[in-house]
């Protein structure tokens, strides 16, 4: 069985004077505790795709199924993570974490007791009290980790997250996270434009071609490199061979 299925997935935004189809004939299937990547050029329709996955709204067409259960059904089994952090400013980085235990009414003191272990873990122990804006974009980035974890989705969901981060701090928090969800064994789903990155982290790479989105081909990543960090993978001489690969089929589409 398997644990994230799309089945022919098509999507349309109509406005009054337009239609705009962002989204063409996906299907694909994930394993649960796999890391996927979305690859793709601007445009393509990965935000579209991820929201569609996280059932913020229907696509026009085409099925979504988590564990065999419609979207609809199982939205607190999944986390979103975006591009910039989404920290509520007036709040507090402890409130900032505690924050989807509360909407999903699961503020217990266990879960509490996790919450701040997970803070711990991510090198932020000792600015609970503080605020987003006393922290740095690397250090906030970490804390919208935190918020996702804390309600312990099955399913992430990563839109370009490390895409505002200098590239040092890139490269730390790409094998932060790394670990974080291989240890918890988490299912993840990255949408990224670094062909580094893609490779470093994944197992298997969607790359998808533009207007209208569609799924241009797919990558294995080598397990010699799936073994590894994302740090040791981008050093690995078979890193190098499959990143050309997916250069030449990148250029291909332009
Ligand atoms: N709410 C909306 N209404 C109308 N059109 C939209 C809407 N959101 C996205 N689109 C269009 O759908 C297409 C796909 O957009 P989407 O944001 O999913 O692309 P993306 O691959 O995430 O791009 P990027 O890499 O720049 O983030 C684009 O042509 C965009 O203009
Ligand atoms: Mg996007």
């Amino acid at each position: 069985m398997s644990f994230l299925k799309l089945e022919h997935i098509h999507h349309t935004y109509f406005t009054k004077t337009s239609a705009t189809t962002a989204l063409s004939d996906i299907s694909l299937e994930v394993k649960e505790g796999e890391f996927i990547s979305f690859l793709g050029p601007s445009g393509c329709g990965k935000t579209t795709l991820l929201s569609i996955i996280a059932g913020l709204f229907q696509p026009t067409e085409g099925t979504i199924l988590l564990e065999n259960q419609s979207v609809n059904k199982s939205k607190k089994k999944i986390g979103y993570m975006l591009q910039q952090d989404y920290l509520f400013p007036w709040k507090t980085i402890e409130e900032n974490i505690l924050l989807g235990l509360k909407i999903f009414g699961n503020e217990d003191s266990a879960k509490k007791e996790y919450a701040y272990s997970l803070l711990e873990e991510m090198g932020l122990k000792g600015y609970e009290k503080q605020y987003p804006k006393q922290l740095s974009g690397g250090m906030r980035q970490r804390v919208a980790l935190v918020r996702t974890l804390v309600t312990e989705p099955k399913l992430l969901m990563l839109d370009e997250p490390f895409s505002a981060l200098d590239y040092q701090t890139k490269l730390r928090l790409e094998d932060l996270v790394s670990e974080t969800l291989k240890s918890f064994g988490k299912t993840a789903i990255l949408v990224t434009h670094d062909i580094g990155e893609a490779i470093a982290m994944s197992d298997r790479i969607y790359l998808f071609s533009a207007r209208p989105g569609q799924i241009h081909k797919s990558f294995k990543v080598p397990k010699e490199l799936r073994e590894l960090s994302p740090f040791q993978a981008r050093n690995h001489e078979n890193y190098t061979h499959l990143f050309q690969e997916i250069w030449k089929e990148l250029e291909s589409l332009e």
